[in-house]
């Protein structure tokens, strides 16, 4: 049983795996975790604790971004092992009294959920002892349309996410998704995308000898193609 426990503890989705299933409060009433966001991608992330500073510039930050991630179909839902109250009033202190590089008298509207259990944190392997037993860790987890989990990414305590990173994972994964292809190192929309590498020696011979229109190949397992800006962001932005 103690043993079942230390397992539940250091626990993690992985990706392509279904999103684990909760049942939470937050501050923004109850939710049902995948359920509720069927349709639409999510990023569900963990923070160590209110009231701290690392904490409140990533919640300003993600805040002003929200209505880019919600345009992208993509929802926000925060944790943190702290109570309810606790939650609602580190978001009025926020709103009434911080302001962090320019951004000020910023609300946060997406649901923050309050996981005094652990009970959450620990199915979603956020509690990681060797860092700290009373915090969670700075835990990112892209879940798709479909419930499943898509992307994983794990910061310690003292260091504050990049969140123009995670909105270009966001979009990486729905053109990935929308035109089937890969995206390579810092690909950003408007710059080449990978083809699925050659299937056969006679596919591969074909993309050498320049066969296949509109292909730029660097060997026969690399070769990429245009895809641009605005066919990108028509798909996946819908603009
Ligand atoms: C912070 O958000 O500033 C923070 C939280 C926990 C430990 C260290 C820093």
């Amino acid at each position: 049983m103690e043993n079942n426990q230390e397992q539940k503890a250091v626990s993690m989705p992985r990706i392509g795996e279904p999103a684990p299933v909760f049942k939470a409060v937050t501050t923004q009433g109850e939710i049902n975790f995948p359920a509720d966001y069927k349709g639409s991608w999510v990023i569900l992330f963990s923070h160590p604790a209110d009231f701290t500073p690392v904490c409140t510039s990533e919640f300003i930050t993600f805040a002003t971004m929200e209505k880019q991630f919600n345009e992208a179909n993509c929802k926000l839902v925060g944790l943190s092992v702290d109570g309810l109250y606790s939650h609602i009033a580190w978001l009025r202190t926020i709103k009434e009294k911080i302001e962090y590089k320019g951004m000020k008298n910023v609300e946060v509207m997406f649901p923050l959920i309050e996981d005094i259990t652990m009970e959450v944190a620990k199915k979603y392997g956020m509690m990681m002892p060797g860092e700290s037993n009373t915090k969670a860790v700075r835990a990112v987890f892209v879940i798709d349309p479909k419930g499943i989990v898509r992307t994983v990414l794990y910061y310690p305590l003292s260091l504050g996410r990049n969140f123009d990173e995670l909105y270009r994972i966001i979009i990486a994964l729905q053109t990935a998704d929308e035109f089937n292809i890969a995206t390579p190192a810092d690909w950003r929309p408007g710059d080449d995308v990978i083809i699925s590498p050659a299937g056969s020696c006679g596919a591969a011979k074909d993309r050498m000898e320049g066969k296949e229109e509109g292909l730029e190949c660097k060997d026969w397992f690399f070769c990429t193609k245009k895809l641009d800006k605005d066919t990108v962001l028509k798909k996946v932005l819908k603009k």
